[in-house]
């Protein structure tokens, strides 16, 4: 092991249960397993799966655990198995870790990895802090291209790939078609994006918040509703000659926005699911039985990170356009501050550089 930085004390933002989080001296992690790698933060970012936890709706994250999945930065020392990365080389971190091994991760289906999935942030302690262990480094970090901007890879880490995998690749986007999205958050974005790599005829944004409705236009979408007045159904069917949208993506996570897919969805449409719900929903089958529909669900993989990495560096999209807040890390309670007031702060992604 080769360590560039000597220290053995960092910063770091931890859990201490519902409601409460702090910003302090922690021991900086080490090497445990011959495939682990420890990377020095430079750039990471906040969740709503962070606020999620911090509600204590996640109770696999436990108490001393520090929070986050997303980010960039610099190899600072590795374990004897670890053999694509050496000190000093710039990585991209995946929020799924991946043995490439196991059953799971030889069918692409990284977020079921028996000893990985999505661990870090979780399971294990997360990259809001100077340095993160990274186990199964070799197949759980990205060598970032040069010349690459390493705010946009910061998107990569989770949520383009989100709305692209479970939204738009299980909701087979196809040239011509409809596509709904319910829920125009980071994620419903980040599907937003990827669905006009397919060139969807229409694509109609569904949300409560006017403001991210028009992010949302800014971003591509040929349609949007507001639907607080509860008409969504209707102004969506009068969009689509009373079709219905042939993908409908599920981007919220609470049962009235998957009931509005089931509502909206065309005949032959797939209802894609990204949202992580905690209650249980209504399947209207009774309505259902013979829409010769599909509903599909998926914890991300991050199979597509090394194709979105290209897309990315070939300047096809720019996900930079959703961050809107940059912090210090010594500022990061500020920036949960800005990002957990998003309707009154306007803060889609926040950038926290360490
Ligand atoms: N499946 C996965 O692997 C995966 C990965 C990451 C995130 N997620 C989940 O994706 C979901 C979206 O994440 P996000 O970060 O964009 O969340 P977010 O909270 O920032 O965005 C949700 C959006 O939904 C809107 N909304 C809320 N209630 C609504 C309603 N009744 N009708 C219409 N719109 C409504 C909000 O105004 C907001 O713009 C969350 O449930 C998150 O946990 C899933
Ligand atoms: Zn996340
Ligand atoms: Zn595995």
């Amino acid at each position: 092991m080769n360590a560039i930085t000597p220290k053995s004390t960092m910063k770091a933002l931890v859990y201490h249960g519902p409601g409460k989080k702090s910003f302090e001296d922690h021991a900086k992690p080490e090497v445990v397993a011959p495939g682990d790698a420890i990377v020095r933060i430079t750039r990471t970012t906040i969740c709503g799966t962070d606020l999620h936890i911090l509600k204590g709706d996640l109770p696999s994250c436990t108490p001393g655990r520090i929070l986050g999945h997303e980010g960039v930065g610099v190899i600072d020392s590795v374990g004897p198995a670890v053999t694509a990365f050496k000190p000093g080389d710039r990585v991209l971190i995946s929020c799924v870790s991946a043995c490439g091994k196991c059953e799971f991760c030889r069918k692409g289906m990284f977020s079921h990895c028996t000893t990985g999935g999505w661990i870090l942030g979780n399971t294990i302690d997360g990259t809001q802090a100077e340095f993160v262990r990274i186990p199964h480094a070799d197949t759980s970090l990205y060598p970032i291209p040069e010349g690459a901007d390493e705010e946009a890879l910061v998107m990569l880490s989770d949520i383009l790939p989100t709305g692209f995998e479970c939204g738009v690749l299980n909701g087979k986007v196809q040239p011509g078609s409809s596509v709904a999205i319910v829920g125009s958050g980071p994620i419903g974005l980040a599907a937003l994006l990827t669905a006009q790599f397919y060139s969807p005829a229409a694509i109609i944004m569904i949300d409560l918040d006017d403001s991210r409705l028009e992010v949302a236009r800014r971003f591509g979408a040929t349609h949007t509703i507001n639907s607080s007045d509860g008409k969504a159904v209707e102004a969506l069917m009068a969009l689509t000659e009373g079709r219905g949208a042939d993908t409908a993506i599920e981007a919220v996570g609470i049962p009235a926005t998957f009931e509005l897919c089931e509502q909206i969805v065309a005949a032959g449409g797939i209802i894609a699911n990204i949202g992580v719900h905690g209650l249980p929903v209504t399947l209207h089958l009774e309505r259902l039985w013979d829409r010769n529909i599909a509903i599909t669900t998926r914890l991300v993989d991050t199979a597509s990170t090394p194709m979105l990495l290209k897309v990315v560096k070939a300047a096809k999209i720019d996900p930079t356009r959703l961050i809107t807040h940059r912090f210090k890390l010594d500022a990061i309670l500020e920036a949960y501050e800005t990002f957990g007031n998003a309707a009154k702060t306007k803060a889609l992604k926040v950038i926290i550089e360490a």
